[in-house]
């Protein structure tokens, strides 16, 4: 199908608008060729508008989409830390849309409120701080505390609409989106066959993956981790995928939520690497090119790794997705114990 008709698919959902969209796709030949790269496209989702953008803000035009059409007046989600893009995002989109926004956070509030943080108590959301039970599986605790709140707020007489993760199947829509964006732009450039990679263990690159299956694309899509792999991570991808696919009438993919995982999933969740810090600063010294710590940093490390060691095709092009994130470098000392740069960059040699 074109990009054209995909839209006219997705079109179908419900969806409130405020991302800048589409964003851009630049090229950065400095970091290509610092990097040994043979082209390097960076897709712009950073800069998707909406208190420091990032991809989330393109999935939660979805969200709220579906937030509103059940009369919803709170957003209800949880985020893993502090610094939380994904409580950034929900925070932010619910006042656009004009409704409230409850989000509930591993706890004990930090005694520096910076990055994503302050930017989610600027915007005024209720903050729920959990506090974390070693006995206690966190994912089930989140969800029971998130269960809670949602009831409570429904016997004071408010209608809340409950996200349990950050990964929501409208999200897939968001990058289904995406990825006809990304057609019209390759196709603009002259680009038939590209590596298309993006730091996600969930709707980004289901929704790339099935977005290039759906527009015959030759792109051989990749998710870059950014946590060690969960044990059930397919069995929670091709939940994902299904519950996407009841959401628009398109062709089922191939193999739902079947996608290729790469790169560093060996070091735990926001836990910066030496290789993370190092590609943060090739980016940002060679190309003036942000990355952030935890997502962005991370995912392309793991692509320049994965590149060199000729897991990546050759001669393709990359076109690395740029999530966003950006807050979390201003949350440095939480994540480096304030090393960074200094210390990192001795220990990890060149930046190249
Ligand atoms: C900046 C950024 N990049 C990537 C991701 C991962 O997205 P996915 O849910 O597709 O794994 C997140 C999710 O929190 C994020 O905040």
């Amino acid at each position: 199908m074109s990009p054209g008709q995909l839209r006219e698919a997705i079109g179908a959902a419900p969806r409130v608008r405020f991302a800048t969209l589409p964003t851009a796709l630049e090229d950065y030949p400095l970091v290509a060729e610092a990097a040994g790269l043979p082209r390097l496209l960076v897709k712009r989702d950073d800069q998707a508008g909406l208190a420091f953008g990032g991809s989330k803000v393109r999935i939660f035009e979805f969200v709220l989409g579906q937030a509103l059409s059940r009369g919803a007046d709170v957003l209800v989600t949880g985020g893993g830390a502090a610094q939380s893009n994904h409580a950034r995002v929900c925070a932010a989109a619910a006042r656009r849309a004009g409704i409230d926004s409850v989000v509930l956070l591993r706890g004990p509030r930090p005694d520096s409120v910076t990055g994503n943080l302050l930017i989610t108590e600027l915007i005024g959301a209720d903050i729920h701080w959990m506090a974390t039970d070693p006995t206690m599986l966190d994912r089930y605790a989140l969800v029971a505390g998130l269960r809670r709140i949602t009831a409570e707020l429904a016997r004071a007489g408010r209608t809340p609409f409950l996200l349990e993760s950050s990964v929501h199947p409208a999200g897939v829509l968001g990058y289904l989106d995406e990825a006809a964006e990304l057609a019209e732009q390759l196709d603009a450039l002259g680009i038939d066959r590209a590596t298309v990679v993006i730091p996600s263990l969930g709707a980004g690159v289901v929704g790339l993956t099935w977005g290039a299956q759906l527009l015959g694309r030759d792109w051989d899509v990749h998710g870059l981790a950014w946590s060690t792999i969960p044990e059930d991570l397919d069995a929670r991808l091709r939940q994902l995928a299904t519950d996407a696919i009841a959401l628009v009438d398109l062709d089922v993919p191939a193999n739902p939520g079947s996608v290729s995982i790469l790169g560093d999933t060996t070091s735990p969740y926001a836990v910066p690497s030496p290789a993370t810090w190092a590609a943060m600063e090739l980016a940002a010294m060679r190309g003036g090119l942000l990355l952030d710590p935890v997502y962005t940093g991370r995912g392309f490390a793991g692509m320049l790794a994965e590149y060199r060691s000729g897991r990546l095709a050759r001669e393709r092009p990359i076109v690395f997705v740029h999530t966003g994130g950006l807050p979390a470098l201003f949350a440095r000392d939480e994540l480096s114990d304030g090393r960074w740069p200094a210390a990192n960059t001795a220990a990890s040699g060149t930046a190249a």
